[in-house]
């Protein structure tokens, strides 16, 4: 256990500055939640028509009806990133970005930012788009990802983000499931020197749906790309005559902010909901008191704004809090494994977020990398995305931090839209791979698979039971699937899908995913759509997929492959042609470690597969697979055992 250095102490204004503290805070926003989040909210966003409402609904009635909160207030979230500031500080930097070469830096003020995205709000509006308009976002780590944002924020219309390395068939389906009517991206992204063609993918998704009437392009890279008459439109080209100042469009609380699609055990991605007053509170709140943000601090989270840590910890949180964020459109090895803490020496970073995947690689390749640089202005480093190893968090700690900085922990979810159980920075004592306690609003509780509610120490299925700000409000056009996936596993609350050992001192030690949903490098993909995938290639009979783990990803992915002609075994064609339809169908993201080609699946006799027993042997665990009398053929599991895997 380390407790927490006196350097991250000194100066810290947070609510929670020690241990009774937090259990001061805990108790009173479980006790009286109204009274505690409207505190909370009316001091750090800015309303236009303050609420009185906190919550209203609970989880055990939420198939009759959508939580909400704040309810009779109105806002706007852009106010709280942008307006706001221009009074108290319009000359800080808003965004400080780092492009792919080192040398390539910009230093956007609030006042610049504001100007920017009062711009593109009047351009998008001079194309059409207003109130409840869904509009994808599918661009690289630039600024313009944020004005693009924000600009839709400000006019009450949704955005979508898409991960850059979403493929075209997932871009499709987004489009079609939101119904959108505009996709911002532009020319190419740029990584390590490499070019992403997004424009291009842009084109072939548009194409295969209907219903996109514009396409927004940033100019980036310059690159050939093809313009279509009538439909795509330069970003410099609309925002030319622009006026830079935009009054924000004033919503009700629940108006919906952004929506972002996720993977999860089952189907097709889920269009998970947030909105603009509960989730600017939550990310405030929490970017505010678990980093311990300081006037002057340089916050830095290298997450990617497709997904939900770069929405809520690069975007919203931190603007909202009035912060320096600090945005990275390249790797962490390029052009090699300093690069992160060659910004940190450059930029004098203080607060350093980033995924325990970047930590082991970069672990990987030496302490020279780090030792090289000055990193003594480091104060706060966290961590997100997966279950973080104690070999991992101590090189964190010692040879990152030098032992003078404090480590966060952070888990959740983008259901939850911000960080639901982690340290608090000033206050936490921390132990490596916990994530130690709940924020205040979390209450969480551990079941077991008989729905039986455990007490003390334990180890069960992740659960919490009452509504937070924050919690995704419904997936999109279908409120009946978001009530089937997390209120039914244990009636009345909201299942996480994680398992989690609480210890003797109440600290949560998350074991990763108990469904069918596989975390590679932080990358959260579903199972279910790779095996959706492989079974349409045309010699594959039936497949399973499950992940394994993998020492740098975290998790990798194994297929199980039953072939049609029982005699074809596996060949490298065969690898490289699912290989190819699952970066093609998902993205480039999305990849197969290993293949094993056997007779058949474990089924059990009415049919359905006991994926444990896949699980336990890719994860080389095969003495372990529990009771195995239900199959129907219990001979399959001896070739399982034996087969080779490619
Ligand atoms: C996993 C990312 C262990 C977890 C913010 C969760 C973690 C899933 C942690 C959500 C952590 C996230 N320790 N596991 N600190 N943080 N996870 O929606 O399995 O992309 O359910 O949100 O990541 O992934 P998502």
């Amino acid at each position: 256990m380390h407790i927490v250095p006196d350097r991250v102490k000194q100066g810290s204004t947070n609510i929670i500055q020690n241990m009774d503290d937090w259990r001061r805070v805990h108790l009173s926003s479980m006790s009286d939640p109204d009274t505690f989040w409207l505190g909370i909210t009316n001091e750090l966003i800015d309303w236009q028509t303050p609420p009185t409402e906190g919550l209203v609904g609970a989880f055990h009635s939420i198939a009759d009806n959508q939580v909400s909160w704040f309810a009779d207030g109105k806002l706007n979230a852009t106010i709280s990133c942008l307006d706001r500031h221009l009074l108290t500080h319009p000359e800080k930097t808003a965004i400080l970005w780092e492009g792919d070469e080192p040398d390539d830096v910009r230093a956007i003020s609030y006042r610049q930012l504001h100007s920017d995205v009062c711009r593109f709000s009047n351009a998008l509006s001079s194309i059409g788009v207003g109130l409840g308009d869904r509009v994808i976002i599918y661009m690289g780590m630039v600024p313009e990802a944020a004005v693009a944002m924000l600009a839709c924020a400000r006019i009450g219309a949704i955005h979508s983000v898409v991960f850059g390395g979403f493929s075209a068939e997932s871009i499709a389906n987004r489009i079609e499931d939101s119904r959108a009517k505009v996709v911002i991206t532009m020319d190419e992204g740029l990584r390590g020197s490499r070019k992403i063609p997004l424009k291009n993918t842009v084109d072939e998704a548009v194409q295969s749906v209907s219903g996109i009437e514009t396409v927004v392009v940033l100019k980036r890279t310059g690159g050939e790309i093809s313009m279509t008459e009538g439909r795509d439109i330069w970003w410099h080209d609309i925002c030319q005559n622009m006026d830079d100042s935009h009054e924000a469009v004033i919503v009700p609380a629940e108006h919906p902010l952004f929506i972002l699609y996720t993977s999860g055990s089952t189907g097709k991605p889920k269009g998970e909901v947030h909105v603009h007053g509960g989730y600017i509170t939550y990310t405030a709140f929490t970017h505010k008191t678990v980093f311990d943000l300081r006037e002057d601090d340089v916050y830095a989270c290298v997450a990617d704004v497709g997904w939900i840590t770069g929405h809520s910890y690069i975007v919203y949180g931190p603007l909202a809090n009035g912060a320096t964020t600090f945005m990275f459109e390249s790797t962490p090895l390029y052009p090699d494994a300093g690069r992160y803490w060659d910004m940190v020496e450059r930029h004098k970073i203080n607060i350093f977020y980033t995924a325990p995947t970047a930590i082991r690689a970069l672990a990987a390749k030496g302490d020279n990398f780090v030792e090289k640089y000055d990193l003594s202005s480091l104060r706060v480093l966290g961590t997100v995305g997966e279950p973080i190893n104690p070999e991992a968090w101590d090189w964190y700690y010692d040879v990152v931090g030098g032992g003078r900085c404090t480590i966060v922990d952070t888990w959740w979810q983008t259901e939850t839209g911000g960080i639901s159980i982690s340290p608090i920075a000033p206050a936490t004592p921390v132990i490596g791979g916990s994530a130690t306690l709940p924020m205040p609003g979390i209450s969480t509780a551990l079941y077991n698979a008989e729905g039986q509610r455990l007490i003390g120490p334990a180890e069960g299925l992740l659960c919490i039971e009452h509504p937070w700000p924050g919690i995704t409000r419904t997936i999109w056009g279908d409120h009946e699937r978001f009530v089937n996936t997390y209120f039914s596993t244990i009636p009345g609350l909201y299942f996480t899908g994680d398992g989690c050992r609480r210890d003797e001192m109440g600290y949560h030690w998350i074991t990763g995913r108990v469904d069918d949903v596989i975390n590679v490098s932080g990358h959260r993909m579903g199972t279910a759509e790779f095996e959706a995938i492989i079974i349409e290639d045309e010699a594959i009979a039936e497949a399973a997929v499950v992940g394994f783990p993998h020492e740098i990803k975290g998790q990798g992915v194994q297929a199980y492959l039953i072939m049609k002609n029982p005699s074809e075994t596996y060949s490298e064609d065969l690898a490289k042609r699912l290989n190819l339809m699952c970066r093609k169908s998902i993205g480039a993201h999305a990849k197969v470690d290993y293949f094993c080609v056997i007779p058949g699946l474990p089924k059990t006799r009415s049919g359905k597969v006991m994926r444990r027993i896949l699980r336990k042997v890719a994860e080389g665990d095969p003495s372990n697979l529990g009771d195995i009398s239900t199959l129907a053929d219990p001979s399959v599991v001896e070739a399982i055992l034996t087969s080779k895997r490619y």
